[in-house]
């Protein structure tokens, strides 16, 4: 199989992914909490995006701790989102209209309220006590007293990665919430449980799977300390849990698993944190069938300083060109990018890398137009293609998520002022994103008819998909003109990428597919910036796509405005 051959590349390297975050996606029964029937009633909005597949964050049931990333029953659908019919219904829907599903998967846990683990924590002799990561206290040390843990390693979510079972007398391993316990899967049974769930809904009609912190599944044995950084209290457990030992024979028995003899055009994805070039590399050989694509983390942990997310610094003018280029390169002949600026997890888009102030409209354009003219798949946010921006979080009550409630609250026990707290959360909290889209300028924004789960950004009023249908000058049509290039010309799917050498501000590359070259030019600042000497050869070229903020016309070579984006194609001699 060829990548760069158009007859034969798969054909999710000409697709779009849109992911919804369903809880605030669209509410179509007035509980405040979006739902499986509010996705199907805005496929019209889906559909003039022209995006191909749709990823549904996890709609099973679950007791939300992490916001459904928490799962007590894989083949239900939790009633805050509606039932099977109602996915089914939504699965029937999008693919009258050519748009394929793809399914979260998360598997490196479950909910503590899955049936798996009820059964594995009866007792020390249960049959399914293996499946999760069961230890004793650390020797010498009483089971639930401070230090007793077997390792010393810290959990996503704040605090010990190991919660104490009082009734069978050993700790359980949890990388995430205690409530969200790590599966073992070098125990063959969970693999086979697991895949027999996948299949069973491939059976029901979905089209493939993102799959969920996938690389932290194989864990290096034995679990054991792990350094402790700089100014923490608590080990840092990354180093012996992403990709382990086992990770790449784990995906490649998956996909044979699952996959093996079906017919179809499914996608898979793995979340990968941590994740190198070299690896990716690995994971998304064709050859190696483990997964079509990873979600890799560089380009989103930039802004963290000495003290990770919660620390932020600020991006030098010439990070991200650095890293996205690189990604580019590492996976040129070999493997597979995705591409994406945000998610559910992440702040918004045009807060973070734009400018969501004066330039907002021109700003979120150039970020679109710089990710979909790179080599890959991209994935679209709900609400992305709006520009919508951060939440205000103006007040602690405004915070939801239980990553951003419990970092304020250790550090509120630990002395510090909750409003400072509040500040420096403020840039990268998952709640960014997690505010309900903005249909109209009705009454909440037209996501619900009752009370939203939280509160709507008070910039709806302008900022909403009403007003960005209206407007074919809108940050929408934008991404619409995005979508349709990439499905129409093969340049833009599969064209060989060159970084060109460019003022510090500006990120500058070609791609080239036989006779055809697009040169793409963005100016990632506020400032008026010398475009690339290359530019300069670029006059006659055809304009594919101009973005400046007076609305004029851009020239080859000219100065750039502030936030200005160019994509220009050519025909060139062939070698
Ligand atoms: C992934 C999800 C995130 C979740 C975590 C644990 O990173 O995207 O939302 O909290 O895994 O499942």
């Amino acid at each position: 199989m060829s990548e760069h051959d158009p007859s034969e590349a798969p054909w999710w390297t000409r697709a779009v992914v849109y992911q919804i975050w369903p809880r605030s996606f669209s509410d179509s029964d007035g509980d405040g909490i979006g739902d499986l029937r509010g996705v199907v009633d805005r496929l019209d909005h889906l559909e003039l995006l022209g995006v191909d597949v749709l990823w549904l964050s996890p709609i099973y049931r679950s007791p939300q701790d992490d916001a459904g990333y928490d799962i007590s029953d894989y083949r239900s659908v939790d009633p805050v989102f509606g039932t099977l019919e109602d996915l089914d219904a939504l699965l029937a829907a999008a693919h009258a209209r050519g748009m394929r599903v793809v399914m979260d998967l998360v598997v490196n846990h479950t909910s503590d309220e899955h049936a798996w683990f009820e059964a594995s924590r009866s007792s020390r002799d249960a049959p399914q006590r293996d499946w999760y990561w069961w230890r004793p206290p650390r020797e010498g040390h009483v089971g639930g007293e401070p230090g007793a843990e077997p390792t010393n390693w810290g959990s996503a979510f704040s605090g010990s990665a190991w919660a104490w079972d009082e009734a069978s007398g050993e700790y359980y391993l949890h990388l995430f919430s205690r409530k969200q316990p790590d599966l073992n899967w070098e125990n063959p049974e969970v693999r086979a449980a697991v895949h027999e769930m996948m299949r069973w809904w491939l059976d029901r009609g979905v089209d493939g799977f993102r799959m969920d912190v996938i690389n932290l599944i194989s864990k290096t044995l034995p679990l054991e300390d792990a350094p402790v950084p700089d100014g923490a209290t608590l080990g840092d457990a990354f180093g012996a849990v992403a990709s382990g030992p086992r990770i790449h024979e784990f995906l490649a028995e998956m996909t044979r698993e699952v996959f093996g003899g079906r017919d179809g055009a499914f996608l898979t994805v793995g979340e990968m944190p941590g994740v190198t070039t070299a690896d990716a590399v690995l994971f998304t050989d064709p050859a190696r069938r483990e997964v079509d694509m990873v979600f890799q983390f560089e380009h989103v942990d930039l802004d963290h300083g000495p003290g990770g997310k919660w620390d932020p610094v600020p991006l030098p003018p010439t990070a991200l060109r650095d890293s996205l280029s690189r990604w580019q390169l590492a996976l040129a002949d070999r493997g597979w990018n995705s591409l994406y600026w945000d998610n559910h997890d992440q702040p918004r888009a045009v807060s973070r890398f734009g400018d969501d102030g004066e330039h907002r409209v021109v700003s979120a354009k150039a970020l679109a137009t710089l990710l979909h003219l790179h080599r890959g798949t991209p994935y679209v946010y709900q609400g992305e293609e709006l520009g919508m921006t951060n939440a205000p979080l103006a007040d602690a009550s405004e915070l939801r998520d239980i990553e951003s409630l419990n970092h304020l609250r250790e550090q509120v026990a630990a002395g510090r002022d909750e409003a400072e707290v509040l500040a420096s959360m403020r840039p990268t909290a998952r709640d960014n994103a997690r505010t309900p889209v903005q249909w109209d300028d009705g009454p909440y924004a037209g996501f619900t008819t009752g009370v939203p789960w939280t509160d709507v950004n008070p910039n709806a009023a302008t900022i909403n998909a009403a007003a960005a249908t209206a407007d074919p000058d809108s940050v929408l049509h934008h991404y619409r003109r995005l979508v349709a290039l990439r499905h129409d010309d093969p340049v833009v799917a599969l064209g060989d990428f060159a970084l060109v050498p460019s003022d510090d501000r500006v990120y500058a590359f070609t791609r080239a597919l036989d006779d055809v070259e697009l040169l793409v030019v963005v100016n990632l600042s506020g400032a008026d910036v010398a475009a690339p000497e290359t530019s300069s050869g670029w006059t006659g070229a055809e304009l594919v796509l101009g973005v400046r903020p007076d609305g004029a016309v851009p020239v080859p070579g000219e100065r750039l405005a502030p936030w200005e984006s160019q994509v220009w194609r050519r025909t060139r001699p062939r070698p």
